[in-house]
């Protein structure tokens, strides 16, 4: 079973490391308002956006690295296209009502901590799921994607400073049951052991009998028959 949201490690300390060099300045000129580029009642949220292009780069070249070889992102995902990169700071006081995430911004939203836990007070991301909010605040580098439509808040910080990375991902895949097939079969192959022995067999005969390899061809035929390709 698919699960609504996947709390992952998308960075290294060295990276989680690197990023924070750059937003270390809290000079107003590498920071802009978050609701510059918002539409909507001013009330709902108060947060800062990374402004500095240099500094925007860097960190996407990072996380987009970082990404590349993220296994468990890619099952759940099954990523067409990522969306440009926010790095968003909120301070004392700051915080983002209740909202749905635009539609076209994609398939599935991700945050990616950047801030000691420890360092901050609030600054939750509370997913609305069943009824109830799941708070979730997890150590620098990790991270938690979820289904895009789910509504949630980030509730205000108390103390300190929250630094978060946000994006949004476009799936191959648009239907929820045949993303959440891709998910169930790939999760077989990404837990086999068989998978490298493949090649190790010139022969048809050795091959076709394993199953690692029979999934692996339903994977592909899944693919090229419902992704958006
Ligand atoms: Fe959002």
């Amino acid at each position: 079973m698919k699960p609504d949201f996947l709390k992952l490690k998308f960075l290294e300390d060295q990276n989680v490391q690197e990023i924070s060099k750059y937003l270390q300045s809290n000079h107003d000129s590498n920071w802009q308002d978050g609701l510059l580029t918002f539409v909507g009642d001013p009330n709902t949220k108060k947060n800062k956006q990374l402004r500095n292009q240099i500094f925007k780069q860097k960190i996407s070249d990072i996380v987009t690295q970082s990404l590349s070889s993220n296994k468990e992102y890619s099952r759940y995902t099954y990523p067409k296209h990522i969306q440009d990169f926010l790095v968003t700071r909120t301070d004392i006081g700051g915080y983002y009502n209740p909202h749905n995430d635009i539609g076209l911004n994609g398939h599935y939203s991700t945050t990616i901590f950047l801030s000691d836990p420890n360092s901050y007070e609030g600054g939750e991301l509370c997913l609305y799921l069943n009824g109830e909010e799941e708070k979730i605040k997890l150590d620098p580098g990790y991270g938690v994607v979820y289904k895009t439509g789910i509504p949630h808040r980030v509730s205000k910080v108390l103390s300190g400073q929250r630094d978060v990375i946000i994006f949004w991902t476009i799936s191959y895949f648009k239907d929820p049951f045949i993303s959440e097939l891709y998910y169930d079969l790939a999760g077989i192959s990404f837990n086999s052991d068989d998978l490298n022995i493949i090649t190790t067999h010139s022969d048809f005969e050795t091959i076709m009998q394993q199953n690692s390899f029979k999934l692996n061809g339903i994977l592909n035929n899944l693919i090229r028959r419902y992704a958006d390709i």
